[in-house]
C-alpha cells in the first residue's frame, strides 16, 4: 500500500536517471530554496543554530542552509537514500560536501532521528505532511522532541482546510485556479488548525500559526515551538 508517490523506489529511480532530481521533490528550485531559507532565518535561525531537515529530499534548502549554517550544524532526513546520495552528489560543491558529511543525512521512513548527535534547536518540513496522513505528523512530533530542547522551533507546511469549509469536499490551492486540489483522504492532504492542536499534543509542543508564507502552491505554515517536558 502506498500512500503517495514518493513510496515508489522505480519513480525516483528513473527520475534520477533522467537528470530530474529537482523536479521530482517539486521543481521551483531556487525559489523554494530560497523561501525556506528566508523563512528560517525571519523566524530566528543564526548559523550558530542546529538545523533538521525532515523529509530534505535532493537539498533544494539544503544546498543553500550548508553555506549559511556553520560547518557540520545542518542535518537532512528522508525516506530515499537514492534522494539523499543524488543530492549530496551533485547539488554541493567540494567545500558543501566539507561542511555537510554523508552520514549527517539520515535515511529513515519512521522519523527515527537517533543518529543526530547534536541538539537541534530549528527543523524544517516543507511539502512532506502535505503528502502524508495526520497520524505521520503526530509520530513525527513525539520524535523531534527526543533531539530537540525547550524552544526549539519546527516549521511545518500543510494545506489548510477552513474551519467554515466542510473537511470531506476538495479544496483548490495555487496561484492558478484548480493547480492543486486538496482532500481528507489522499494525497496531497487538507488539514484542519484543531487537526495540528490535536497531533501537537501528544508531546510538549505549544503551536503557532503563521499561515501564508508566500508559497506558490498555496501551503500555510504552522510553527511548532518545544516546551518543557
Ligand atoms: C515534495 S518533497 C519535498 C522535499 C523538500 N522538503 C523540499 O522542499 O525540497 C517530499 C519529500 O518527503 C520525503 N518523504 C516522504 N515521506 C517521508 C517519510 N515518512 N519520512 C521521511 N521523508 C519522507 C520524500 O522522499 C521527498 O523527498
Amino acid at each position: 500500500m502506498s500512500f503517495n508517490k514518493y513510496y515508489s523506489d522505480e519513480t525516483l529511480q528513473d527520475a534520477v536517471d533522467a537528470g530530474r532530481h529537482r523536479q521530482v521533490v517539486g521543481g521551483l528550485w531556487d525559489e523554494m530554496g530560497a523561501l525556506q531559507l528566508n523563512f528560517l532565518k525571519d523566524q530566528g535561525m543564526a548559523p550558530r543554530d542546529v538545523l533538521l531537515d525532515i523529509g530534505c529530499g535532493t537539498l533544494r534548502l539544503g544546498r543553500l542552509a550548508v553555506d549559511y549554517l556553520d560547518p557540520g550544524n545542518y542535518w537532512g532526513a528522508d525516506r530515499s537514500a537514492l534522494l539523499l546520495d543524488t543530492g549530496h552528489e551533485r547539488e554541493l560543491t567540494d567545500d558543501g560536501r566539507d561542511r555537510l558529511p554523508r552520514a549527517q543525512l539520515i535515511e529513515t521512513d519512521s522519523f527515527d532521528f537517533s543518529a543526530v548527535t547534536a541538539r537541534v534547536t530549528y527543523a524544517m518540513a516543507q511539502s512532506v505532511f502535505s503528502h502524508l496522513p495526520l497520524n505521520h505528523l503526530r509520530r513525527c512530533l513525539i520524535k523531534l522532541a527526543e533531539v530537540m530542547p525547550p524552544t526549539g522551533r519546527f516549521c511545518v507546511t500543510y494545506f489548510e482546510c477552513p474551519d467554515a469549509w466542510p473537511v470531506t469536499e476538495p479544496i483548490q490551492h495555487g496561484r492558478k485556479k484548480g493547480e492543486i486540489v486538496s482532500y481528507d483522504y489522499k494525497d496531497p492532504f487538507h488539514y484542519r488548525p484543531t487537526d495540528l492542536l490535536w497531533a501537537a499534543g501528544h508531546g510538549p509542543w505549544r503551536l503557532e500559526r503563521v499561515g501564508d508564507w508566500g508559497h506558490p502552491r498555496g501551503q500555510h505554515m504552522a510553527v511548532f515551538v518545544r516546551g518543557r517536558d
